[in-house]
């Protein structure tokens, strides 16, 4: 009997083929309240399951006793409990490498946005409020030549680091569990302790992933330790800062601007206090989100299903050290 496998967003009918050209596929393009009980039946005989954007608690996959490999269609995996699927013997597949390059350029325009004032800009042409020359108290700040402070040197930092140093000629600095030598030597990047990072930087780019050490990682403590001409950018997870906190910092100007992917519960209310502030650039969680990246990110997740079920954990397996 071929091995059964619940997707559970839509992907491209060529990649759902080649599911389906190893497994018995049941097909959800998406959960929501009219097919959440549905979708959980499925997992009743899952070997594997396939998607993103759900948050899977650990009561959940307990309706799935016979999962052998789950792929997560996104590089983050803290919707899943780590443990508890290490635990339970069964594979998280990733998708870290097709989605740098993109990701990185999303850091690039979140501090090009908040600090050149774009949307606040651009809304002023619209509305039909731009009547005379620019004045000074509409003026962005400069985002070349300055020094950029990255919280979290992996494969996305290096590759925010070789656009800003290369490109931009900015001087970068990094905190990171263990040293980039690769950083440090292609973008002269120097390893920091955290405070100091956050005193010295004009630029301050967050990309850790998200796990019990690094939640609230950046509060009031942090938002004070920075200068305040510094742009706070986060591209990696909202609930890396304390939201409140750092409102608090945008509203007070303890720093100038933050320009953000990502927030604490998302989508973000409309009635955050985000939206009303001029010096908070926001996008919609859209750091890996361009067609070229999304497809290769279904690929590669596809490929990595495939290899797990045919228990081969050698490539993109979060958990492959934690497998019996
Ligand atoms: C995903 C992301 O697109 O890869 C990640 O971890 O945050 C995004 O690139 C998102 O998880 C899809 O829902």
């Amino acid at each position: 009997m071929n091995k059964q496998v619940t997707l559970y967003s839509s992907i491209p009918e060529t990649e759902l083929e080649r599911l389906r050209e190893y497994f018995d596929v049941t097909v959800f393009n998406k959960i929501d309240d009219n097919n959440f009980q549905e979708f959980v039946d499925s997992l009743s005989n899952a070997d594997g399951i396939i998607g993103s954007g759900l948050i899977m608690p650990d009561e959940l996959l307990n309706k799935a006793p016979n999962l052998k490999a789950i792929s997560t269609i996104s590089v983050g995996f803290d919707q899943f409990g780590f443990d508890y699927l290490s635990n339970r013997n069964i594979a998280l597949m990733h998708t870290p490498g097709v989605l740098n390059e993109t990701v990185a350029d999303t850091v690039i325009l979140l501090a090009l946005g908040a600090a050149r004032r774009a949307v606040e800009l651009s809304n002023m042409v619209k509305q039909g409020q731009w009547n005379k020359s620019l004045t000074s108290d509409l003026f962005g700040v400069d985002l070349h030549h300055k020094t950029m402070g990255i919280v979290g040197m992996g494969r996305i930092g290096y590759t925010v680091a070789k656009r800003a140093h290369m490109g931009f000629g900015m001087d970068i600095c990094y905190y990171n569990r263990s040293a980039n030598p690769e950083a440090e030597s292609d973008f002269a990047a120097k390893r920091l302790p955290l405070d100091e990072l956050l005193k010295t930087s004009d630029f301050v780019v967050v990309l850790v992933p998200l796990t019990p050490e690094t939640e609230k990682m950046f509060g009031k403590e942090q938002f004070e330790s920075m200068k305040s001409s510094a742009i706070f950018v986060n591209a990696a997870r909202g609930k890396v800062v304390d939201e409140k906190a750092l409102i608090d910092a945008l509203n007070s100007k303890t720093i100038l601007a933050a320009g953000l992917d990502v927030f604490e519960v998302e989508p973000l209310s409309p009635s955050s206090p985000l939206n009303q502030l001029d010096n908070a650039f926001l996008l919609p969680h859209i750091g890996s989100a361009t067609a070229e990246t999304r497809h290769s990110m279904v690929v590669c997740a596809v490929d990595n299903l495939i290899a797990a079920l045919q228990g081969d954990y050698s490539k993109n397996c979060a958990n492959s050290n934690r497998l019996k």
